[in-house]
């Protein structure tokens, strides 16, 4: 039931951890790919590793930042240029800062949720218009929308409304196309890094499955959720955290 053959993703934030494992396993499963980031270098550089392991890979390129609106109206033009249409659109970019509230600015505020609230609501609203029939959206929450997060209270806040509007947009784009959130908990990615070197072995003694989850099993949840073995789930927010959070 996981054949992409002929789909089109379109993935934000592609450089990084999730989104990359999430580009490698659909295209391994036929999916042509509209890869997006911030910075290009990385896309480079996945495009090869596409490649080695997908040789007959589609896939293009594009230089984007999710804050701006007409810069998403723009890589998705270029997108639907290049590959036609879009099913997929996979929305991972995103930045984790560490600051709490007492000390944080307003501009500090507003960067995170330009790019992590408002990146949102500019990618799906471009794809809109361009999605085919069967088509679907997942993006990407967080645990910390759920249980909250010490020091990151405007990530934990905009991954929140990403919850929200997702549930929203579901209403306004069905039958045509679902829409869905993964929420991971903490996956081993270079968003994390740090605070695993500061609270890696507390946060594995709280996680009932014991460990902490790879990219390679978020994408998997990805891949599920844009396929026709969830061809009757929209709306949804699908927890991927090892029992970190049990709803
Ligand atoms: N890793 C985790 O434990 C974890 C947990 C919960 C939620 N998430 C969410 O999953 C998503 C992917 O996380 P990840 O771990 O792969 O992170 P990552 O840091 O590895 O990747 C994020 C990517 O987003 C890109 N990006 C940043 N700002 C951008 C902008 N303005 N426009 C376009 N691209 C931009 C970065 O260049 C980077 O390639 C994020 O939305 C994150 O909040 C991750």
């Amino acid at each position: 039931m996981i054949n992409f053959a002929d789909k089109t993703f379109f993935i934000t934030g592609a450089g990084g951890g999730i989104a990359r494992a999430t580009a490698l396993l659909v295209a391994r499963h036929g999916a042509r790919l509209a890869l997006a980031d911030i910075a290009l270098e990385a896309l480079e550089t996945l495009r090869q590793e596409i490649l080695q392991d997908t040789p007959s890979a589609q896939v293009s390129l594009h230089r984007l930042d999710v804050s701006d609106a007409q810069a998403c109206r723009a890589s998705v033009a270029a997108c639907v240029e290049f590959h036609g249409s879009i099913d997929h659109l996979v929305h991972s970019a995103g930045i984790y800062p560490e600051k709490r509230v007492a000390d944080m600015t307003e501009a500090q505020w507003r960067t995170l949720m330009a790019i992590n609230l408002d990146g949102t609501f500019h990618i799906c609203q471009a794809v809109i218009a361009h999605l085919r029939e069967g088509s679907s959206i997942v993006n990407l929450a967080s645990l910390a929308a759920q249980r909250g997060s010490y020091a990151h209270a405007h990530y934990a806040a905009a991954k929140g409304a990403v919850i929200s509007f997702s549930r929203s947009l579901a209403l306004e784009l069905a039958p045509k196309t679902r829409v869905n959130a993964v929420s991971p908990g903490i996956i081993a990615t270079p968003m994390t890094r740090e605070l695993l070197a500061s609270k890696g072995p507390a946060l594995l003694q709280s996680t009932p499955l014991g460990r902490l989850g790879t990219a390679e099993e978020v994408a998997g949840s990805i891949a599920f959720l844009c396929s026709p073995l969830a061809a009757f789930i929209t709306g949804e927010t699908l927890q991927v955290n090892g029992g970190l959070y049990i709803n």
